[in-house]
């Protein structure tokens, strides 16, 4: 039973307790309204770089140029694209590359969609290595494929690309083969070039 006064109705013979909210909880309350319009326009009132997508952009930022320290800046050659596409921890960072903006064209697989199958034996518009970076930076087919130069860090191109090529020849069922049999790609280079 509580020692609370008693409220000054009765219903159907049911009484209600005045049991107020503690002081605190509702200090609490009144704090976080008054709180509130000051977060809102920090945060949301257009200040540059303050949103959280603009803090997750720059911590996303921040995280590869930390990753991308270690490798320099790779230029879409014979010898990078060969060597990198049998490092397993940077093919990784390209196939993350790939799950973020191709799956919804290729496939999760590289089986196809509305693009081509990236894992038959068959490209449009590929016969080496550095062709794929090259398709990937300007795009094709009119825009069909887009170009995304300007929009992938370089060195995010030159691994989504050595992703790309170590799908080859994975053979998933999509989409029939396009395009002409191209050789068998180089011999990796024995070092980092
Ligand atoms: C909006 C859909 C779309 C997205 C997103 C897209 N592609 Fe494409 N891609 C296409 C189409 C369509 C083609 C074929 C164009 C043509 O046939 O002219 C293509 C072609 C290609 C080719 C050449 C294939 C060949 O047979 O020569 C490669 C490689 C490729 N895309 C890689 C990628 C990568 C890597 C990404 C992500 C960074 C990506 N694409 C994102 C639609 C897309």
């Amino acid at each position: 039973m509580s020692n609370a006064p008693k409220m000054d109705h009765a219903y159907d013979g049911i009484e209600e307790f005045d049991n107020p909210l503690p002081g605190w909880w509702k200090w609490l309350f009144v704090a976080s309204i008054v709180y509130s319009p000051f977060y809102f326009i920090y945060y949301h009132g257009g200040g540059e770089g303050r949103s959280l997508s603009d803090l997750h952009s720059v911590a996303l930022a921040e995280n590869s140029r930390r990753q991308f320290g270690e490798i320099g800046d790779l230029q879409p050659t014979e010898e990078v694209l060969a060597y990198y596409m049998h490092e397993p921890r940077w093919v990784g960072v390209g196939e993350s590359v790939y799950r973020t903006h191709c799956i919804s064209c290729h496939g999760r697989e590289g089986e196809g969609k509305v693009g081509p199958n990236l894992t038959d034996e068959h490209f449009k518009y590929i016969n080496t290595l550095p062709d794929i970076a090259k398709v990937i930076n300007e795009g094709a087919g009119n825009g069909a494929m887009p170009q995304w130069a300007g929009r992938l860090h370089p060195n995010e191109v030159v691994l989504v690309s050595a992703y790309v090529a170590s799908m080859r020849g994975r053979n998933i069922d999509g989409r029939p083969p396009e395009g002409k049999q191209i050789p068998a790609w180089p011999e990796p280079p024995g070092e980092a070039p």
